[in-house]
Parts: structure tokens; C-alpha cells; sequence
């Protein structure tokens, strides 16, 4: 048994979709959640820079003495997830492996779109770990840079967002697919656009169902398990404005009982939060 939270980052309020999850599928465990919207989107960032910022929100959660890290952005799992399982003594899951197991094991027709950032549609990091699972697997991977932005704003029914969804995911009306996976942690806030664009027929994987079941394999394999009955308080920390992250967590995570606090890019690296 631990009691420990577990720590989540990512570049904006997509990881809570990921959070989510953990309310669902794990609901002893305690979080601790970070999401840099100051610097969102990091999507666009160059590698080197997503690695950088990464490792300032990992040295935040860590002081916050967390028993796991999630790494609940596919850019910064895609660019960071192997040097951060080298370099910590935690276990450390990103949303890539388990996504694309999701997808192996769902397409029948074994043909399976991606729509992610621009960082993680370059990383080519799904088509590899497609690939080397099942290489008979045709893929077709779509960069949608606008997705996250809209999200981060708050836009996720307006006629706007429809707008973008549809002309952005245009390029994939050419790929016969069954599955699309949502390679971005901001995108199952969109899912309703994406699903009514794309059609019923085709079954989108959100990588962060996966990434909790990943997670609860973990926590029995390491015995990390919290206890039951006690108190959890869980914390999530913004970069930017606690309001509108504060309204995307109440909307997104419903009757949760969660505080939300600011803290300030200045204070990511200081050894005091
Ligand atoms: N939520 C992130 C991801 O899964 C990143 C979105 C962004 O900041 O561009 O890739």
C-alpha cells in the first residue's frame, strides 16, 4: 500500500481527460496534476524545448512526492517519456504504447488513422509502435495544430470549433479507416465534433482510457495501491488563469471534489511549492 498521489502532466487542461479516467477506474488514488497553459501549445514547440519544460513541470510533481508519473501529453511522451524512465526512480507511463495497443487490437480492417499535434505526428512514434507490433497495419497520420488552441480556450461545442474539426480533418476522407486514435490529450474534449465529422463507423480510441488501465497494471505490480477510505485531496495546478481552467475542470470532470491553484512559471523551478 501507498498513499502517495500520483502526479499528472501536460502542456494545458488536455491531461485531465486522462484524470478523468483515474476518477473512474481508480478512485483511491489521490492526484496531483499539472498543465502549463501559460506555454500551451507545446505542440508547435521545437523538441528540444518541449524537453526542457517537461522536465520543469516533472521537478514540480516530484516535489510534491508522487509515487508515479503520468505523462499525460503524447508531444511530451513522444520527445521525453525514454530519458525521464532512465533518469527517475518512480515509474514513469506516457499515453503513446498504450494508444496504439488500443488500436492494434480494435481495427478489423487494419487501418488506423492518427490525428495528433505537429511534435507528434513528426516524432512518427505511433506509426513505430504500430509497427512493430503489427506491421501489416496501413496508418495515416494527420497533424491538426489548431485542436488544442480551441480547447485551451474553452471552444468545444461552438459552431467555430465545428468549423475547424471539419476542414482540418478533411485529409482524411481519403484513408479508409476503422479506427482513429486521438493522439493528443486535448482532442477527447472534442470528441462529439470529431466522431459526427469523421462518422459512427469509424471507432476513436482515447489513449487515456488506456493509459489508466496501464496505470492500475502498475500500481498492483509495484504494490503502489493507495488504501480505501481515506481522504483524498486532489490538487491541479495551472500556469495560467485558474477561471478558465478551473471551468474546463468542472465541466470536463463533473461532480469530482478537486481544488484548482495558479502557480507561477517563475516558481517551477524553485524548491519552495
Ligand atoms: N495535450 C497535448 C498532447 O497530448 C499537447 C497539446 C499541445 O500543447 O499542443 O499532445
Amino acid at each position: 500500500m501507498d498513499n502517495r498521489p500520483i502526479g499528472f502532466l501536460d502542456s494545458g487542461v488536455g491531461g485531465l481527460t486522462v484524470v478523468r479516467e483515474v476518477f473512474k477506474q481508480l478512485p483511491n488514488e489521490e492526484v496531483i496534476y499539472i498543465g502549463d497553459s501559460a506555454r500551451a501549445p507545446y505542440g508547435s514547440r521545437p523538441k528540444e524545448q518541449v524537453i526542457t519544460f517537461t522536465k520543469e513541470l516533472v521537478a514540480f510533481l516530484l516535489r510534491k512526492n508522487i509515487k508515479m508519473l503520468v505523462i499525460a501529453c503524447n508531444t511530451a511522451t513522444a520527445v521525453a517519456l525514454d530519458t525521464l524512465k532512465g533518469q527517475l526512480d518512480i515509474p514513469v507511463v506516457g499515453v503513446i504504447l498504450p494508444g496504439s495497443r488500443a488500436a492494434i487490437k480494435a481495427t478489423q480492417q487494419k487501418q488506423v488513422s492518427i490525428i495528433g499535434t505537429i511534435g507528434t505526428v513528426n516524432s512518427r512514434s505511433y506509426t513505430r509502435a504500430i509497427g512493430l507490433k503489427d506491421d501489416t497495419i496501413n496508418i495515416f497520420e494527420l497533424a491538426c495544430p489548431k485542436f488544442a488552441p480551441l480547447v485551451e480556450s474553452g471552444e468545444l461545442h461552438s459552431s467555430i470549433a465545428k468549423k475547424i474539426v471539419a476542414e482540418t480533418l478533411k485529409p482524411l476522407k481519403s484513408f479508409k479507416h476503422d479506427v482513429l486514435i486521438l493522439g493528443c490529450t486535448h482532442y477527447p474534449l472534442l470528441k462529439p465534433i470529431i466522431q459526427n465529422v469523421v462518422g459512427e463507423g469509424v471507432l476513436l480510441i482515447d489513449s487515456g482510457i488506456e493509459t489508466v488501465s496501464e496505470v492500475s497494471v502498475l500500481l498492483d505490480y509495484f504494490d503502489l495501491s493507495a488504501a480505501q477510505l481515506r481522504t483524498r485531496q486532489h490538487r491541479l495546478y495551472t500556469t495560467a488563469s485558474v477561471k478558465l481552467f478551473k471551468e474546463i475542470a468542472d465541466d470536463w470532470l463533473a461532480h469530482a471534489d478537486f481544488e484548482v491553484h495558479h502557480v507561477e512559471l517563475s516558481d517551477l523551478l524553485s524548491t519552495s511549492n
